[in-house]
């Protein structure tokens, strides 16, 4: 099934490292990351969780859940998690999908046989509360994930589903944000952005991040 930005994220049981999980009772009103890696015991994959575990207190910040998979099956996860805990000198603290018969492989087209025949690639899905589909991207199993340009995402569209901004390139939690071209009348430009904005063009306006207290 192709999945596209928008859609509602397919629900599922399968089982996982913490027991069998339904992906929509297991992320209730959380902010959800699907992960999928290419396979257990392989060094770009161990170092992906283990930092993934290491992450947990920013995701916890911003109401997010993880959720790794690959099609190993359940004895490989267990003992390849040991191995993680171990090499990256951690606690890996979120489930891992044992997607052995591919139901969710399939579901979120983590199987590119072009790629792999055998494997998921390393793609990652971020799921809103409301269940929507907010983010897909798919990396070569060569090269491991940025987990910061994650939560960065996240940051964005956490900031962006409140007010009425976007966030321009390479934008850091915290750094000034674009207004949304749609918002022209001054009276509402200024109710809306109170700490004030810079117009460098009509359509490219500047305006400092609305959630941050002025220093
Ligand atoms: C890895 O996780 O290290 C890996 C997996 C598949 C192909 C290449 C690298």
């Amino acid at each position: 099934m192709t999945l596209r930005l928008g859609d509602i994220a397919p629900d599922f049981i399968q089982q996982s490292t913490i027991g069998d999980l339904r992906l929509y009772d297991y992320l209730g009103d959380y902010w959800g990351i699907l992960f999928s890696h290419p396979a257990d015991y392989t060094p770009v994959c161990t170092t992906e969780l283990g930092y993934t575990s290491k992450l947990q207190e920013e995701f916890s910040k911003r109401h997010v859940k993880a959720i790794a998979l690959s099609v190993d099956d359940l004895k490989s996860h267990e003992g390849w998690i040991q191995d993680i805990n171990e090499t990256q000198n951690t606690y890996v603290n979120f489930p891992i999908l044992a997607d052995k018969d591919r139901k969710v492989s399939e579901l979120y087209d983590f199987l590119h046989p072009h790629a792999s025949e055998t494997t998921t690639v390393r793609s990652l899905v971020i799921i809103d509360p409301n269940k929507k589909v907010r983010l897909i991207i798919t990396y070569p199993a060569s090269t491991g994930r940025n987990f910061h340009e994650i939560l960065r995402v996240i940051d964005s569209l956490q900031l962006t589903d409140h007010y009425k901004v976007a966030t321009p390139a390479n934008w850091e939690n915290g750094e000034d944000v674009v207004i949304l071209p749609a918002i022209k009348d001054e009276n509402e430009l200024n109710e809306r952005f109170p700490q004030g904005y810079k117009t460098i063009t009509p359509y490219l306006r500047f305006t400092p991040q609305p959630n941050k207290k002025p220093t």
